[in-house]
């Protein structure tokens, strides 16, 4: 996958407010049941979805944030697939760390699934690519930037408020292991932010934790991993017990996210917390 051009798509809300729910960092490995960190990924990604259609009656899109294969294998987007397709909505995908562009290509089915320009009701949501082939740590790079930057014109032209998607982590997050890998542009990243008035929020994934603050008036979103989660505050690499979770977001046609987080509390799930790392 090229980072440029970007395939546009305009998608018809289901009504005056876009629902949004974010599976983000679903580590599927190649083979149905694969573990990580002792959690099978195949199983907490069900648990989670399952969650996710009990609690929400309405589900336009669905956003799947990066590190969607543990390991980039084909069979493991074959199956996210068929575990995306049981929500009645649009999904989307953009490359964490661990997945591998060709692969994604090769099984999403539709170039306009991967780090599409969407258009839905008052929103633009856009995908972007932090990947570093080879890297663990997130860069957007010149013309990632460049083309953020034409598409936040184009919503301006059209009114349109902007929710922007990307894997890695813009801010520190305060855990020094992750805090290592954030976007290493973000400043510049944040710099064509502050030149568009529309932007109303930033989400992302890799951080395997819930964040939710504000920068002059943009949210900033982090969501748990539909598996293994990590400790806030670690120094170094730390697993957390919390269950996995999903993030759900209400963009309504002013401009205002709604946005919370669900963790799965009826199933019980196994994770190896005394492991020593994770990359
Ligand atoms: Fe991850």
């Amino acid at each position: 996958m090229d980072k440029s051009p970007r395939e546009s798509l305009t998608l018809a809300p289901s009504g005056n407010v876009v629902h949004v729910v974010q599976l983000t960092d679903t580590h599927l490995c190649r083979a149905r049941g694969g573990k990580l960190l002792g959690m099978d990924t195949d199983h907490s990604l069900q648990a989670v979805i399952d969650q996710a259609l009990r609690e929400r009656p309405v589900i336009d899109l669905v956003l799947g944030t990066g590190d969607l294969a543990d390991g980039g294998a084909r069979e493991a987007y074959q199956r996210l697939q068929g575990y995306f397709a049981q929500v009645s909505a649009d999904h989307f995908w953009l490359p964490g760390n661990h997945d591998d562009r060709q692969a994604m290509v090769s099984e999403a089915g539709s170039p306009l699934r991967l780090r599409p320009e969407l258009q839905i009701g008052r929103w633009q949501i856009l995908m972007l690519d932090s990947q570093v082939p080879g890297e663990v740590g997130g860069e957007l790079g010149a013309v990632e930037l460049e083309a953020l930057d034409d598409a936040l014109a184009r919503a301006a032209a059209a009114n349109l408020y902007t929710l922007v998607c990307l894997h890695h982590q813009p801010v520190v997050v305060g855990c020094e292991w992750l805090d290592e890998q954030m976007v290493a542009d973000a400043e510049a990243f944040f710099a064509v932010l502050d030149r568009h008035d529309g932007v109303r929020g930033v989400l992302w994934g890799h951080v395997h934790q819930e964040i939710d603050r504000d920068r002059k008036g943009v949210r900033l979103m982090a969501s748990p991993s539909t598996c293994v989660q990590f400790a806030p505050g670690s120094a170094g690499f730390k697993a957390d017990d919390k269950p996995p979770g999903y993030r759900w977001l209400a963009l309504h046609a002013d401009g205002r996210i709604e946005t919370g987080v669900s963790r799965v509390t009826d199933v019980a799930f196994t994770v190896d917390l005394d492991s020593g790392g994770y990359l």
